[in-house]
């Protein structure tokens, strides 16, 4: 979707390049991340893809066409942009701010109205509320979000977002980070979005450009920054710890234990004690119908209720989680209950299998010596 080729930009009156001969395609649909230190030239490169700069060197295509051969207005017009530190224009209200690029473009009154409510609304900005304020009468993060709805206004199929949570508490960050994944998702746009974070970059990218001074240094998936860096300057921008990081990429689904003793609600008590004697959990699973997780029996359970079958004695599992979780999310499930396994569902509740802190050591003991 967006293809740069040996792109090079020298800022007149500097001999040193800000972007030296970088090369990047980028897939539809697809987050990219560029990250790096302050000054390997992040913005530059944002910047020369909706021209704002030309490129020195080199060519930009969008779509199929060189960016050079496009009307700059239509191409900027098809290009949302979140500039670095926000840039809401400081006299025009919320409203006005969000329907900046759907009045160039002419819309009637009634369906601008209609898109700023609607993404108002989407990024969690009661229109009725903000919809009138100035941007000072926002707080930090109410203000990037106004920038993300500015910029997706007329529903461009491209975005740019540099630094686009930047400027807020980490609590609320992650919270934005999760509505961006969650819009995203449905939405599939083309993104270029700038961290100097690598956490950062490792949550929201598909993939990660890692630059030093200009020049690209690897362009991979997360998975593969984190396992296999390049060069020592990536493992730097990685840090350390980089086997927990894994731990936000990898799902329970790959993990999964599924040798798990089970057993239905009709099941009678003589072989469910047989079961939890012989379960390493000293526990089993009770399904009910189409493999649904009704609950646990524990050894416990067996002594402490009296009753013929599995519906008598199981109680209801907590420490659960679905197959798309994380394995970050599966360990504070596992943490926050005090329990040494989680059972994983799919999204119909049908039980999958278990995983054990164990099997979460083991993930990250695989590469802990690489640190
Ligand atoms: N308009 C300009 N004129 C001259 N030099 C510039 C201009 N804009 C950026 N530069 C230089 O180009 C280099 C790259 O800057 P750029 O803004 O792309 O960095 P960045 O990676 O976005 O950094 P940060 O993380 O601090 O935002 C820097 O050395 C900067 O000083
Ligand atoms: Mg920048």
């Amino acid at each position: 979707m967006i293809k740069l080729e040996n792109v090079t930009k020298i800022f007149p009156g500097s001999d040193i390049p800000a972007v030296d001969n970088l090369s990047l395609d980028i897939k539809e649909g697809e987050v990219c991340v560029l990250v790096g230190p302050s000054g390997c030239g992040k913005t530059t490169t944002m910047k020369m893809i909706n021209r704002i700069y030309d490129p020195t060197e080199g060519r930009i295509i969008l779509g199929d066409k060189d960016i050079m051969d496009t009307n700059i207005i239509q191409l900027r017009l098809n290009i949302g942009y979140v500039i670095q530190e926000i840039g809401l224009f400081p006299h025009l209200s919320i409203e006005d701010n969000v329907a900046t690029v759907p009045r160039e473009l002419k819309w009637p009154k009634e369906k601008v109205k209609q898109r700023v409510d609607e993404l108002l609304t989407l990024v969690g900005l009661e229109p009725e509320i903000y919809g009138k304020r100035r941007p000072s009468h926002l707080s930090g993060g109410q203000r990037q979000r106004v920038g993300v709805a500015r910029a997706m206004a007329a529903d461009p199929p491209v975005m740019l977002m540099d630094e686009p949570f930047g400027a807020v508490d980490p609590i609320t960050r992650n919270r934005l980070q999760n509505e961006f994944l969650r819009l995203q998702e449905q939405l599939k746009k083309t993104i270029v979005f700038v961290t100097h974070d690598i956490d950062e970059a490792i949550k929201m990218g598909d993939k990660i450009a890692a630059m030093q001074e200009g020049r690209l240094i690897q362009y991979s998936d997360p998975d593969e920054l984190l396992s296999t860096p390049k060069n020592e300057f990536v493992a730097n921008l990685v840090g350390r710890n980089r086997s927990i990081k894994r731990l936000h990429l990898m799902h329970t689904r790959d993990v999964l234990n599924n040798d798990v003793a089970y057993v239905k609600l009709k099941t009678p008590l003589e072989e469910i004690e047989q079961k939890v004697k012989d379960s390493k959990l000293r526990a089993v699973m009770v399904l009910g119908d189409d493999n649904k997780l009704m609950g646990i029996i524990s050894k416990e359970d067996i002594k402490r209720e009296k009753g013929e079958v599995a519906a008598d004695y199981y109680q209801e599992i907590l420490n659960t989680c679905t197959d798309d979780a994380t394995l970050n999310d599966a360990l504070s499930v596992m943490l926050s209950y005090g329990e040494g396994f989680i059972a994983v569902t799919d999204g119909q509740e049908r039980f999958k299998g278990i995983i054990t802190v164990g099997d979460i050591f083991g993930v990250v003991k695989d590469d802990a010596n690489d640190n």
